[in-house]
């Protein structure tokens, strides 16, 4: 090692021998820190812990290194695959995920909080119902945060595990059209997906009820990168022409008022029937869990992407923990 040196915005000590991925020592906030280039790296990166994971099932890359996982939400995919994908690396995990019986319910605050765990961490992920509790996180923290998702805000390690999915699953990015399916008002992975996809020649196709339509600041994004879009209620009349429909799930837990929930419960499911219409080369995707959008019957169409989108996610999470972690 060298001596300290300040990379991005966190000092952190440098290999001596060190080339800047980009992420080294960096916070992950949001999908708008991701260029063609990084995507690019980490999915080329994801690639190579794919096959490392087929061939010998871990190895000693972060061996020495430990992770904190800090969920003030549930999850079961983003916790239990960042905390596999630290194993699968050789280090080990710190989990936080019932916060009710750590010091947060003696009313320790989040800044405390994290400073106490990255005195333990290399690396710290954060789950909040906050939006902007990451970055607020991420300015007292001297190790990197990732974030796992904010509120209503972004959940950029999701849209990472996406972007993958669908370059992985049809071969390119470019050229397609992207449906989002659901809830758009509440949903961040669709939010953080929007945003990754302006870096590619995408359209979008948001498919909602009305009180759960894409917000207008995203929709501004759109239109000020110059992408085309359509807005409607009517999944059938759009299946046949989409080559990714992401579909999400209404949350209730995000609902200020039941009685609205109750309105839109249950306004799109994906059936069998429904694919017939669908074109044969493109892909179901959805973050997961799922209550209901996608009929358990479409389980087997190979076009249900969704379980493979599952597993993409632990080798995305691997490569950007060696990616901030240096190993990359
Ligand atoms: N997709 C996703 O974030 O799932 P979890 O809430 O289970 O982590």
């Amino acid at each position: 090692m060298t001596d300290t040196q300040t990379n991005g915005s966190k000092t952190r000590p440098v290999p001596a021998d060190f080339a800047d991925n980009g992420f080294f020592g960096r916070d992950v906030l949001s999908v708008k820190q991701f260029d063609r280039k990084k995507l690019d790296h980490i999915c080329q990166v994801a690639d190579e812990m794919r096959s490392m994971v087929e061939r010998f099932g871990s190895a000693d890359l972060l061996q020495g290194k430990v992770l904190a996982n800090l969920f003030y939400e549930p999850s079961t995919r983003t916790s239990s695959s960042f905390a596999a994908a630290m194993m699968r690396l050789g280090g080990k995990v710190i989990s936080i995920n019932e916060v009710r019986y750590s010091s947060v319910s003696k009313g320790e605050s989040l800044p405390d909080t994290v400073r106490t765990l990255e005195s333990y961490a290399d690396v710290v992920v954060l789950r909040h119902p906050e939006v902007g509790a990451a970055a607020k996180a991420a300015h007292y923290a001297r190790k990197p945060l990732i974030n796992a998702g904010d509120g209503v805000g972004e959940h950029p390690t999701q849209a990472l595990l996406d972007f993958y999915t669908i370059r992985r699953e049809l071969g390119q990015v470019d050229g397609l059209n992207v449906a989002m399916v659901g809830d758009l008002k509440y949903g961040r992975t669709v939010h953080s997906l929007t945003r990754l996809l302006l870096n590619y020649d995408t359209s979008f196709t948001f498919v909602s009820p009305d009180i759960l339509r894409m917000p207008a600041e995203i929709i501004e994004e759109v239109k000020a990168a110059g992408h085309s879009f359509r807005e409607t209620d009517d999944v059938h009349s759009v299946i046949g022409e989409v080559d990714v429909l992401y579909v999400t799930r209404v949350q209730k837990e995000r609902f200020e008022d039941l009685a609205d929930y109750e309105a839109v419960k249950g306004c799109y499911v994906i059936t069998p029937e429904l694919m017939q219409k669908a074109k044969q080369k493109m892909i179901i995707m959805h973050p997961l869990p799922r209550v209901g959008e996608i009929s358990y019957a479409v389980d087997d169409d190979p076009r249900a992407a969704y379980f493979r989108q599952v597993e993409n996610g632990m080798y995305i999470r691997m490569a950007l923990l060696a990616a901030v972690l240096g190993k990359a």
